[in-house]
């Protein structure tokens, strides 16, 4: 019978049959497959994994603690934190084209992540250790079906995967999630220990925060941003509609100003636009009809707590024709 305990134990034994006394690498993107994907492998090789974080300075709140504390925590991963926010926002300076924005992203994303596998490629080699022949990848079963079904290969659809791989790749793949699906994945994930946050996480872009900030990316309006999305998600986990709702965009629209009034005085702030969407796969969408009470206590908070923010407004839109996220 399939059991989450019978996945683990045939997966731990194969990836050490695989691995034998070589290394492997694991980049970590804050999302449910790769930490599931890492923390199996971790559990089969231990400290012959090394993974790798790219704080990017595009994570909403609480996302990079999670990964640097709760999830190493949970498995005593040896873990490599790269802290890249100010080579991102300093790509990004100026850039308001949506597509331009993704491609900065993807191309960073990818020099980040190739020194830091030289490094901890390097590292092993100065400590005369074996080499690092093998790339941790979350594939799950959806995406070995949608890609054709090949073995072995690097090639991710590129949506999924922040700009996808170098094409000279010269390491194995180990993708321990290949035949299980994201429900599937959650139940391994919380066999194994880890925590809740990570586990129930929603889906999230991988160009993250930089693709709902409408206009230029900046410091500051990331701020603004992380604040008013952790309220929202927090309003939505209280209100425990986590499980209905798909995900739950919650965009700035940095270069639009309306009027308001607060206190005595006027106001000329900007909006928010929160888009709720319930999917099977995100390939389609419909706009959720969440209950109205939610809604008021989300704009209160956000217009009350979040500076600058003066407006919140629904995004009422399908998928045709909108998209889920704004860029
Ligand atoms: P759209 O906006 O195309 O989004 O309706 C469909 C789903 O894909 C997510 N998304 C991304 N995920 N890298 C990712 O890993 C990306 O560049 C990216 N763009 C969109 C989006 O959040 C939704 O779940």
């Amino acid at each position: 019978a399939w059991t989450t305990g019978n996945v683990i134990e045939e997966q731990v034994a194969a990836i050490r049959e695989q691995v034998g006394d070589r290394r492997a690498i694991c980049g970590l993107s804050g999302g449910v497959d790769s930490a599931v994907a890492a923390a199996l492998v971790q559990k089969a090789i231990g400290s012959q994994l090394t993974c790798v974080y790219v704080d990017h300075g595009l994570m909403r709140k609480g996302e990079t603690e999670q990964v640097e504390k709760d999830f190493v925590a949970a498995t005593g991963v040896s873990l490599k934190v790269v802290d890249a926010e100010r080579r991102f926002l300093d790509a990004l300076a100026g850039v308001l084209d949506p597509e331009e924005k993704r491609k900065i992203i993807g191309r960073e994303f990818i020099r980040v992540f190739e020194q830091a596998q030289a490094e901890i490629v390097a590292e092993a080699g100065a400590h005369g250790g074996r080499p690092v022949q093998f790339l941790v990848q979350g594939t799950l079963y959806p995406d070995v079906v949608e890609s054709g079904g090949g073995t072995g290969t690097a090639n991710i659809k590129s949506h999924h995967n922040v700009g996808g791989l170098p094409e000279d790749l010269e390491f194995e793949l180990i993708e321990p999630l290949r035949k299980l699906f994201k429900d599937e994945v959650r139940m391994v994930g919380r066999e194994l220990g880890l925590p809740e946050e990570i586990v129930q996480r929603q889906p999230f872009p991988g160009p993250g925060l930089g693709i709902r900030i409408v206009g230029e990316v900046t410091r500051e309006r990331l701020d603004l941003l992380r604040e008013a999305d952790a309220i929202a998600r927090e309003e939505l986990t209280a209100a425990g509609l986590d499980r209905d709702i798909w995900q739950c965009p919650v965009v700035l629209l940095a270069d639009v100003r309306s009027v308001g009034v607060q206190g005595d005085g006027r106001t000329y702030g900007h909006p928010i636009v929160l888009r709720p969407v319930s999917s099977e796969d995100a390939m389609t969408a419909d706009w959720t009809r969440m209950p109205p009470d939610v809604l008021a206590k989300i704009s209160t908070r956000i217009t009350n707590e979040v500076a600058d923010v003066n407006r919140v407004v629904l995004d009422v839109t399908s998928k045709p024709p909108g998209t889920i996220e704004w860029e």
